[in-house]
């Protein structure tokens, strides 16, 4: 390779290579060999593709939100063509997913739950058609997926449209399936994602979530304009959020050193933070083998915390301020019984060394949209966790990027 500036000009033949000055005189350039294969050079020095888009995140969060966002902090979701009149008729909405798609969903459900005071259920794509539905034409189904080919999906967006539904999908490829057969599309803007285990397209689906839910709470008159603009100047924010979370990197680094070894983990925490658990643990089993699942705080003492032996590791969640006590209390639930406590936290905690073994930090940020911060140690720890253990963090075992089978 030879580097070539600005006003150089060079002739290439079969044979040879002549490099010339602005002037016209011929140069000699050095050579530069590059060892990156193709796959390397797209990796753009990032030793796997799953850390460079875990590091692509305050891009991708940025691209997909800050330019739908105008000066006066309104929302210009052109993409989506819902009205007054149009929500209205909404009665129901369903959002319909698989893996980390459907995990998005379950934080979908609480932010419009909450923000617009719409009914939603979530249901596993490949559950879905075999569940008794309750749809028709005053039925929104939201579908998330990162590839918009997932044949669970694909095989629940052709019921939902026999049944007459609003269909609204949310996918990070424009033009997949999914997109070409929906009324209204929501593009997340994160780049192509290569690692089979999802990240940027996770935390962009929530900022679909976010922008969606503000929306519809505003078109149903749920806050008034003051209480909307107020909400999207704190959306406007993430991105930077996002971008500081990332230096949570080398104290996940120094717990996958102490959880690589474990057969089995935990994710722990209630409402919101249940839901980035579920992530957090799909993240974890997928790509390092170790068998985790996440659980509601509140649910342990009916039967899992039997499970919990000496130094099992527990990784609680906890950003939500009216939940933060119960949940702590569930964290000395399992330190009584010798569990390794890690809490993912925004929040700043008394005493919070007598409750847990490690403390991950991360920046403060509205209650509401916490779970896009919280996830990115998740990620962090599977990853490093992964490579500890020696595996292809890139294409685990078993897994495809895009499951276009049923
Ligand atoms: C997530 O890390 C997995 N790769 C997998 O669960 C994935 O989210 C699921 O297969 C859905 O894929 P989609 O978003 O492309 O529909």
């Amino acid at each position: 390779m030879y580097y070539i500036d600005n006003g150089e000009m060079v002739v290439l033949t079969k044979d040879n290579i002549t490099i010339y000055n602005s002037k016209g005189e011929k140069i000699e350039k050095e050579k530069s060999v590059i060892t990156w294969d193709m796959e390397s050079a797209t990796k753009a020095g990032y030793p796997h593709f799953m850390l460079k888009e875990i590091n692509e995140q305050p891009q991708a969060v940025s691209d997909t939100l800050l330019r739908r966002i105008d000066k006066n902090n309104n929302l210009i979701l052109d993409d989506i063509r819902l009205d007054e009149d149009e929500i209205q008729k909404i009665k129901d909405i369903y959002v319909v997913a698989c893996g980390t798609a459907y995990n998005a969903g379950l934080i979908g459900k609480y932010i419009i739950e909450n923000l617009a005071n719409l009914r939603v259920r979530v249901d596993i794509a490949s559950e879905f058609r075999y569940n008794k539905q309750f749809i028709n034409e005053n039925t929104l189904v939201i579908l998330v997926s990162q590839s918009g080919e997932t044949a669970d999906t694909l095989a629940a967006q052709k019921l939902a449209k026999t049944k007459g539904c609003r269909i609204l999908s949310i996918t990070n490829v424009v033009g997949s399936s999914v997109a070409r057969n929906s009324d209204d599309v929501f593009y997340t803007l994160a780049g192509p994602e290569i690692a089979v285990a999802s990240t940027k397209a996770y935390t962009t689906m929530l900022v679909a979530f976010y922008m969606i839910g503000v929306e519809l709470a505003k078109l149903k008159q749920e806050i008034n304009i003051d209480e909307y603009h107020n909400i999207v100047e704190k959306l406007k924010k993430l991105p930077q959020k996002v971008k500081e979370t990332l230096f949570v990197e080398k104290k996940c680094i120094e717990i996958a050193e102490k959880i690589k070894n474990s057969k089995s983990a935990f994710y722990i925490g209630r409402g919101l933070d249940d839901s980035v658990g579920k992530e957090g643990a799909l993240k974890l089993k997928e790509i390092s083998y170790i068998y985790t699942e996440s659980f509601a705080a509140g649910e342990l003492k009916h039967g899992t915390i039997a499970l919990i032996e000496k130094n099992t590791p527990v990784i609680a969640v906890v950003t939500q301020d009216k939940l933060l006590d119960k949940t702590m209390s569930n964290i000395q639930e399992v330190k009584a019984r010798g569990a390794y406590t890690i809490i993912i936290t925004d929040k700043h905690i008394e005493d919070i060394n007598n409750y847990a073994d490690d403390v991950i930090q991360i920046p403060e940020v509205y209650d509401i949209f916490s779970s896009i911060l919280a996830v990115i140690p998740a990620q962090f720890i599977a990853y490093y966790t992964s490579i500890k253990k020696g595996n292809d963090v890139d294409k685990p075992r078993n897994l495809a990027k895009s499951v276009t089978v049923e």
